[in-house]
């Protein structure tokens, strides 16, 4: 069974409360709910993860590969400046997809930056909850391929 890790990076545990002109209402439970209503009907795993250390995230990337096929992630203000999530996702070559509920670059010029983007496959931005959805999908399309290359 394809396995899936998503990971939600700092501040999002704030979901719903936190500057909600931006993120709108949604909670991190009502998007892991609907993710994971995804993965049943698709008979998929997931693993949920959220923190908000940047070393706790590296570790949980970097024991990823042996247990996962895809990494779903928004790393948050960490997509803006952290290296160390960037090697993790290098030295484990997972098959990445990077999202975010706000369009980064509609926003401030540091939010322009990731340095993730370029270690995934590829990022989606601006859709909201839709973003997760969507980017669920492109990673469970990676992590088919993935099998089908081993
Ligand atoms: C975010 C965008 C980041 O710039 C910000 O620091 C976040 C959330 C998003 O999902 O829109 O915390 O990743």
């Amino acid at each position: 069974m394809i396995k899936i890790l998503v990971i939600h990076g700092p501040n999002l545990n704030l979901l719903g409360k936190r500057e909600p002109g931006i993120y709108g209402k949604v909670t991190i439970e009502g998007i892991n709910k609907k993710l994971n209503a995804i993965a049943k009907k698709k008979k998929i795993t997931l693993e949920i993860f959220q923190s908000n250390h940047e070393g706790e995230i590296v570790d949980k990337i970097g024991k990823a590969k042996d247990k996962h096929e895809a990494l779903l992630i928004n790393p948050a203000a960490y997509t803006h400046t952290s290296v160390a999530i960037r090697d993790a996702i290098l030295a484990t070559n997972i098959p990445t997809v990077e999202v975010h509920l706000s369009n980064i670059y509609a926003r401030e010029d540091f939010r322009h930056n990731s340095l993730i983007a370029s270690v995934a496959k590829g990022q989606i931005s601006g859709f909201g909850v839709d973003s997760y959805l969507y980017g669920l999908d492109a990673a469970i399309n990676l992590a088919r391929k993935s099998i089908s290359l081993t």
